[in-house]
């Protein structure tokens, strides 16, 4: 079909049918089983469910750092299960931004440059990444703690620091997985409402999250169950504008 109602809807994620198998000797275990997801551009999804039900799958099958053992997942219409490592690896670096639980930031390098790596990793000039990182910092609240180390910076400022880094080559898609499942209330709800003005001003967001009162921030909930898109509990008037 020339003209079919996905690129008028502008889809970024579509998981068609993916299966994720793990096979331990006799044993074989569905980590995901054919499950199919539209994500349009712009939208904020949250994925809920309870543990080992195939949330962290999910996202590493769209992040293009694991691949279905059958079905197939295109991210801003590319089919990241076809690609090669080197391939998939250069499309992560421009298209997706990835945050997790424990913020992975270099601990000996300061905020600044934890978030000048991806640009370094690109090839960008040494001005250019600078000017771009403080703009990134200033963005997500952190504008006077450029120059901590992430040993200085609370758990909050640390995923602060994490986000910039995962969207300072501007990817059109973040994902983030349980990013506030090592923080207080007061500093997820920080990290939340962040996410929710990211997606306000376009990007694309997977979130991953336990927590039923942070994923009413979202547009819409996934819920899984063993392996399964169980329902999509919200929206129910969930979201407040
Ligand atoms: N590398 C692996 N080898 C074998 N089984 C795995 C592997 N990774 C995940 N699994 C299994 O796949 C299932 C789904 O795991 P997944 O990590 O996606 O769950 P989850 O919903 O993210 O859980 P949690 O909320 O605890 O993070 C689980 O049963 C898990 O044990
Ligand atoms: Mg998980």
């Amino acid at each position: 079909m020339l003209c079919s109602d996905k690129v008028k809807r502008d889809v970024l994620i579509d998981v068609r049918n993916a299966t994720r198998v793990y096979t331990m000797g006799a044993r074989t275990l569905y980590a995901l089983r054919d499950v199919s997801v539209e994500i349009e551009r712009g939208e904020f999804v949250a994925v809920v469910g309870p543990s080992g039900s195939g949330k962290s799958t999910l996202l590493n099958l769209v992040g293009g750092i694991d691949k279905p053992t059958n079905g197939e997942v295109w991210v801003d219409g590319t089919q990241l299960d076809a690609m090669d490592e080197n391939a998939l690896a250069k499309f992560r670096r421009n298209h997706i931004g990835i945050v997790f639980q424990f913020f992975q930031l270099l601990p000996t390098l300061t905020a600044l440059e934890n978030v000048s790596l991806p640009m370094e990793l690109r090839g960008d000039e040494r001005k250019y990444r600078r000017a771009r990182a403080q703009e990134m910092l200033t963005r997500v609240g952190l504008g006077a703690r450029m120059m901590q180390l992430p040993s200085e910076l609370s758990g909050g400022e640390q995923q602060r620091v994490a986000i910039a880094r995962a969207l300072v080559n501007d990817p059109p898609l973040l994902l983030a997985d349980e990013p506030t499942g090592n923080l207080d209330s007061a500093n997820a709800e920080g990290i939340v409402t962040l996410l929710r003005e990211l997606a306000d001003a376009g990007k694309t967001i997977l979130l991953i999250t336990h927590e039923a009162n942070l994923a009413r921030a979202a547009h819409r909930t996934i819920l899984m169950r063993d392996g399964e898109i169980a329902g999509q509990p919200f929206p129910i008037g969930a979201r407040e504008n």
